[in-house]
């Protein structure tokens, strides 16, 4: 299975699923390319120490976001992706880019959504004085943050938690969930059906 992924920012996710395809939980599995739509993005240093091929597509050198998005799509398709993992993208993407990967792009997002789509996920959810947060891995549809759900990961908010305690309790479970997601679909377990995330059972 052939992944492309995404990000913006730091890349932790990228090196979760690193570590996983060089420790063989994911198995049969590469990683072809990293873009990011930044070029100061640590996420591509991890992805050249790595060795694997980077690209860098800066949005602000296009007039709008359908010529952002039709460059974003030459490139990933130059690789044959099977799946496209966004990880940390921060880029809105327009309809038509959706509907291209629809079944095969999926994000993590960090909430226990349909709760807090969307930025500063960890506030709302220290605001609200909720007893616990998460992450959410779905297929990415047309609604932004409201594909439907592959897995989730819930941990227990506690007191004193500020922003930055709660990012990283999460994020370290974004780390085992989301390289997981891949796997089902690399198996051929995980599909998009009648927008349903479905996972057949069987091995
Ligand atoms: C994570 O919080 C993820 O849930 C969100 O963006 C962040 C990416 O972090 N979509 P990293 O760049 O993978 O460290």
């Amino acid at each position: 299975c052939k992944l492309v992924v995404l990000l913006s920012g730091s890349g932790s996710n990228l090196q979760a699923f690193i570590d996983a395809c060089n420790n063989k939980t994911l198995p049969n599995t590469i990683i072809s390319a990293v873009i990011s739509n930044k070029a100061d993005a640590f996420g591509l240093v991890r992805a050249q120490q790595a060795g694997i091929p980077t690209a860098c597509i800066d949005h602000k050198k296009f007039a709008s976001r359908h010529e952002f998005d039709t460059a974003l799509q030459n490139q990933i398709d130059s690789y044959n992706a099977d799946l496209i993992i966004l990880a940390g993208f921060m880029r809105i993407l327009t309809p038509e880019f959706v509907r291209h990967y629809l079944g095969r792009l999926i994000n993590i997002h960090p909430s226990l959504l349909p709760k807090y789509p969307g930025l500063n996920t960890h506030q709302r959810a220290l605001d609200a004085g909720d007893s616990e947060a998460g992450a959410t891995v779905h297929f990415v549809t047309e609604e932004l943050d409201g594909g439907p759900a592959i897995i989730q990961a819930k941990i227990p908010i506690f007191n004193g938690d500020d922003t930055a305690t709660l990012s990283a309790r999460v994020l370290s479970k974004e780390h085992t969930i989301y390289p997981l997601a891949a796997q089902w679909f690399a198996e051929g377990r995980l599909s998009l059906q009648n927008s349903k995330a479905v996972l057949d059972d069987k091995e």
